[in-house]
């Protein structure tokens, strides 16, 4: 009885009152590693380690000088921002306004604050580099922060006071033709399949896959890291339906845990964390050095191209919405997959007219019959030529192979244009919405404010092979009934105050969000960890569902201190929203180690 009372009465002072103990060090503190301590670290790293500072502090006192040049005109550049330390891809994660530090390349007239942006960074060129980084922040109990391309919308790949490993410049690529998992039988192959390095991009991958002839599934963006968050949260691609989710595909993880070992997990070797590190969520349960995926035959595709538009707010646009939702299983069921955009307020400035207009890019991997697919697009043309104040635009054409498509359509140039602020929204949707309702969707869609360009993303990503794949991992399960993730984004201007920016918080939590969950009901599908609200309500729920209580186990036996802490990752709940002090111990009672060995 009286072990069990204690134990009760000291997590409860733990909820109360956060001990100093249970606080990252912070740099004021004596427990803050003394100069010679960085040195010697620095040494064990191969003088991999750097002091940083947001990047546009170069400009605060030299405007005019060639460094500040240099930031003001890659500021927009992510492939740029991917390599520096000081920066991440969303400039509102670099920034602390709670704290009121900010760096903003815009408002130079203010002293630049460190906000977001880690002290320290190990540019990691080794698995070796990134062991010595785990254990020393283990050591001297350092805010850890892992950060690859800096993508991440919910603002994981930053933390304030941290010391931050930079994974991005291990770009090691190599394919086999047959892949045998560690610790699989003998003679076991899973066939082709490509090794990268946790900082490969997925343009390089692209490109790296494009001269050997080979295609594996991954998203649609120059710098998104293949191996880091991307493929840990799930990964959703053009090529899903096709092949199944990017963590479908995954075969074997190289990971430094929290203890500094270096281990392969996989079907065969640590199974539980081969698990969690499908769908469960980058920088949560271990950094990984390398990822191997599957690898396939190139093929033929078709691409279709659809827009529709009305005069703006004419009533027939929403209708026009419904009709098109309505026929996503059909084309689901055909093949097709893609992204398209809905923007109620769309200006054409070369035909001085504003538009409400929805413009269609659809993929069909491994088909070469156009015919066929302009049949299947033919039953919504006439729906909605029936109506005068729609207008339609179609085309559908063949590419050789998938490479075409990638390096000429869907990812040009080289690099995507970040650098603002943003807020996303998020929520999936079920085959079973656009079968029996799709009308409700365009009732809740017309409520959402969307001004000039504004509107809403549809990734057309899960059914196919995401909804008949038997892989069992973390990924959500309702990603296998879906057939939509939707999206939008609300930015701001660095001049914005803190009072403004949570008003804009927390109407996309409180209103906007909770209307793309009314559609249908709060807990019936869920939302995408890596694209979604960072201030997401019952995000466990939301972004993990039902495999939400093993994960936080799963989580408990590899990182029983809370190494690696996220915003909205498994187990934060256990910290405040910054990662720097646990506000109660973990549910200890409810770890039993049976389900974690099931697996
Ligand atoms: C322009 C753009 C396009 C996108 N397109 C797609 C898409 O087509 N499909 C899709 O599914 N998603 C897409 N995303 C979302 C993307 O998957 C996420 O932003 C993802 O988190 C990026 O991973 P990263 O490692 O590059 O980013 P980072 O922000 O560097 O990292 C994201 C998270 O992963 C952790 N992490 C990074 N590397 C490692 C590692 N080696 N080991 C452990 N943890 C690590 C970080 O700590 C952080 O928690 C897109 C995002 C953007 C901005
Ligand atoms: C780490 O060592 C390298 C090489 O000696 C040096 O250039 C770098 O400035 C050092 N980093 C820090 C933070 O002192
Ligand atoms: C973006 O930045 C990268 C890296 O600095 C550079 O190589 C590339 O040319 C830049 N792209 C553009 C379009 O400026
Ligand atoms: C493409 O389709 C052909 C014919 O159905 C099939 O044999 C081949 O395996 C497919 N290619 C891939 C990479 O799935
Ligand atoms: C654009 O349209 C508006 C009203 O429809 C008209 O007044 C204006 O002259 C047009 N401008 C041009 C450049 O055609
Ligand atoms: C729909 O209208 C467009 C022009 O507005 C036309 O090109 C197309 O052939 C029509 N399609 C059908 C199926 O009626
Ligand atoms: C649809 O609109 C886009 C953007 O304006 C354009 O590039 C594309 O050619 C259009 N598609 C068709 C079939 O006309
Ligand atoms: C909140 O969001 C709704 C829906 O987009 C919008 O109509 C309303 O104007 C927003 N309110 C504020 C205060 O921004």
């Amino acid at each position: 009885m009286r072990p069990f009372l204690l134990s009760f009465f000291l997590t409860s002072l733990a909820y109360a009152h956060p001990h100093q103990s249970d606080c990252r060090c912070r740099p004021h503190q004596s427990c803050w590693p003394s100069p010679k301590e960085w040195d010697r670290f620095n040494r064990s790293v191969d003088g991999n380690l750097v002091a940083v500072r947001p990047v546009a502090d170069v400009c605060h006192d030299a405007i005019e000088s060639e460094a500040c040049q240099l930031v003001q005109d890659l500021s927009w550049n992510s492939t740029w921002r991917a390599a520096q330390p000081g920066a991440v891809q969303w400039q509102n994660w670099e920034a602390w306004p709670e704290r009121g530090e900010s760096c903003y390349i815009e408002t130079l007239n203010k002293p630049c604050g460190q906000g977001r942006i880690s002290l320290y960074s190990t540019i990691a060129t080794s698995a070796a580099n990134i062991q010595e980084t785990v254990r020393f922040a283990r050591e001297h109990n350092l805010r850890l922060a892992i950060k690859n391309s800096g993508h991440c919308y919910l603002g994981r790949s930053t933390a304030p006071e941290s010391l931050q490993i930079q994974t991005s410049h291990m770009k090691d690529i190599s394919f086999v033709d047959d892949f045998t998992p560690k610790g699989a039988p003998r003679g076991r192959s899973e066939g082709s399949a490509v090794t990268i390095g946790a900082g490969v991009a997925l343009q390089e991958l692209y490109a790296a896959l494009g001269e050997k002839g080979r295609i594996a599934v991954a998203g649609a963006a120059h710098t998104v890291g293949a191996a880091g968050g991307y493929v840990q949260g799930g990964g959703h691609s053009f090529l899903g339906p096709w092949k199944g989710m990017a963590s479908d595909n995954a075969l074997q993880f190289t990971v430094v845990t929290a203890d500094g070992n270096l281990l392969v997990t996989n079907e065969y070797l640590n199974r539980d964390l081969f698990w969690a590190l499908r769908g469960g969520g980058g920088g949560t349960f271990g950094v990984v050095v390398d990822v191997t995926l599957r690898t396939f035959d190139e093929a033929p595709v078709i691409i279709s191209t659809l827009n529709i538009s009305t005069p703006v707010g004419h009533p027939a646009f929403w209708d026009a919405i419904t009709e098109f939702h309505a026929h996503l299983p059909a084309l689901s069921d055909a093949g097709g997959a893609g992204y398209y955009r809905i923007f109620p307020d769309l200006p054409l400035p070369e035909e001085n007219i504003t538009v409400s207009g929805v413009t269609l890019a659809l993929v069909f991997p491994n088909q070469t019959d156009v015919a066929r697919v302009d049949q299947l697009f033919d039953s919504l043309l006439t729906k909605l030529n029936v109506t005068s104040a729609v207008t339609t635009e179609y085309a559908s054409d063949p590419l050789p192979d998938i490479h075409t498509l990638i390096s000429e359509i869907l990812i040009t140039s080289d690099a995507d244009i970040t650098g603002g602020m943003t807020l996303v929204g998020s929520r999936m949707y079920s085959r079973g919405l656009f079968e029996n309702g799709p009308a409700k969707l365009s009732s809740v869609l017309r409520k959402i404010r969307a001004g000039p360009y504004e509107g809403f993303t549809g990734h057309i990503v899960s059914g196919g092979a995401v909804a008949n794949t038997h892989v069992d991992s973390a990924l959500h399960p309702a990603w296998r009934e879906s057939l939509l993730h939707l999206t939008f984004g609300r930015g701001w201007d660095p001049e914005t105050s803190l009072a403004e920016q949570n008003a804009i918080r927390d109407n996309v939590t409180n209103v906007e969000v909770e209307l793309l969950r009314s559609v249908e009901g709060s807990h019936r599908m869920g939302a995408y960890l890596n694209e979604a609200n960072a201030y997401e309500k019952d995000f466990q729920s939301s972004f993990w569902g039902s495999n939400y209580n093993l994960l936080y186990k799963i989580k408990q036996r590899w990182d029983p201190t809370g190494l690696f802490i996220t915003r909205s990752g498994v187990g934060s709940e256990d910290w405040d929203a910054e990662g720097l002090c646990r506000i109660r111990s973990h549910r200890l009672r409810d770890i039993g180690s049976d389900d974690v060995s099931e697996l």
